[in-house]
């Protein structure tokens, strides 16, 4: 039995200010595809809006994946004493979710930071952003491809429910451009980077009204190839495989789609009617940023054609961002009046689903 009602009380996000086009991500990939073999096929700017929406992106650099004798980003290492730079973008959004939610940074006892990459194995970078933040009590990481930031709110709520926490942070410090392939037509526009992040409180340590209580969290998981990123700690025992394409982010796109589009309806529905709800009882629906056609497709599954403003998006700009792509949509896109319902859906590689369902208070 639960002990407290935790809810979230702040949201918060970061862009990298580097902001690239369609055209110019696909003028680099074109002028490198006809240096290899003056007759390979082009990666088109039209190609990309149609089939996913996504006209530009945020790179942490965008000047080195726009380099064609590079086509990656340049992030130089940092010595051990400087702060990292997946906590520096994870501490950016953390900040504005702190203010948002209008907590002491020394009042959070749990910082779980979710990603779906992590920058380093150990010490981990929740720890890090603990230190940073002045924050009390217990960190870590947790990392289950695009649902990573569900995932850590569910246990972060867990953790308050019970009583082993009162306020936690959960942060999603997402940089896929530095495991994109800017040399792979099929996948080089998919990506961008961003950070976001929420507070969840106990119910009686929230210092500003409203919020939104979680009244459930559904976290499901099917293990599939389709989306797969082999960068590892073995990858240097393979010299001869080590820097082979598959050590970077690629996926069967349509058998995603085809897949993705059966099992995220199902889960947000068994969810709901747990609650006796319906789709239409649902204000929104912040769904996992991938692919306009994917969420139009689910949306439609869910509540019939024409509820676009229940599905907001913010994939335009910010293309996947990986697991900050669904609350990227909270912060855009929050504002619901007391008593309405949302549903926090992130879903990704695994294939994993994490569902939260909100309620305004
Ligand atoms: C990746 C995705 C946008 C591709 O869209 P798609 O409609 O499936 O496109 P396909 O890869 O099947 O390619 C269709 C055609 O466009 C071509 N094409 C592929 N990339 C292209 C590009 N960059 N420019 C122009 N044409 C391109 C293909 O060669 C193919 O041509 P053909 O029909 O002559 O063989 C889409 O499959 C998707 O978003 N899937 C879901 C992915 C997802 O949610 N992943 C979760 C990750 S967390």
């Amino acid at each position: 039995m639960p002990v407290t009602q935790p809810r979230i009380t702040g949201v918060g996000s970061h862009l990298p200010p580097a902001l690239v086009t369609n055209e110019e991500l696909c003028g680099t990939f074109n002028r490198w595809a006809r240096g290899e073999d003056p007759d390979a096929p082009e990666s088109s700017p039209a190609f990309i809006d149609q089939v996913s929406g996504i006209r530009a992106r945020h790179f942490w650099d965008a000047s080195g994946i726009l380099d064609l004798s590079r086509m990656a980003p340049r992030i130089p290492d940092r010595a051990d004493e400087e702060l990292s730079v997946q906590a520096e973008l994870g501490l950016a959004a953390a900040r504005k979710a702190i203010a948002d939610a209008g907590v002491d940074p020394t009042e959070i006892d749990l910082v779980i930071v979710g990603a779906s990459s992590l920058q380093r194995p150990y010490p981990s970078i929740a720890i890090e952003i603990q230190a940073a933040l002045g924050a009390r009590g217990f960190a870590f990481d947790c990392s289950v491809g695009c649902s990573s930031g569900a995932y850590a709110m569910q246990l972060a709520n867990d953790a308050i429910a019970m009583g082993r926490a009162r306020s936690a942070l959960v942060c999603v410090p997402e940089l896929p451009s530095a495991y994109a392939n800017f040399r792979d037509r099929d996948s080089h526009f998919i990506l961008g980077d961003a950070g976001a992040a929420v507070v969840i409180e106990a119910a009686d340590a929230a210092r500003a009204p409203g919020g939104l209580a979680i009244l459930d969290a559904s976290l499901v998981s099917r293990y599939s190839n389709n989306v797969r990123n082999n960068c590892g700690f073995l990858n240097r025992c393979d010299e001869a495989r080590r820097d082979a394409a598959d050590k970077l982010f690629y996926q069967e796109g349509r058998r995603v789609f085809r897949d993705i589009v059966k099992l995220v309806p199902s889960v947000i529905e068994e969810q709901l009617d747990r609650h006796r709800l319906t789709p239409s009882d649902v204000t929104r629906f912040w769904l996992h940023q991938a692919n306009a056609r994917l969420n139009g497709a689910i949306g439609e599954r869910l509540v019939g054609p024409r509820a676009a403003d229940k599905f907001p998006m913010v994939l335009e700009t910010t293309a996947n961002t990986a697991a900050a792509g669904a609350l990227l949509a909270l912060d855009t896109h929050r504002e619901l009046a007391p008593g309405q319902i949302g549903v926090l859906c992130a879903f990704g590689a695994g294939y994993t689903v994490g569902s939260l369902l909100l309620q305004a208070l």
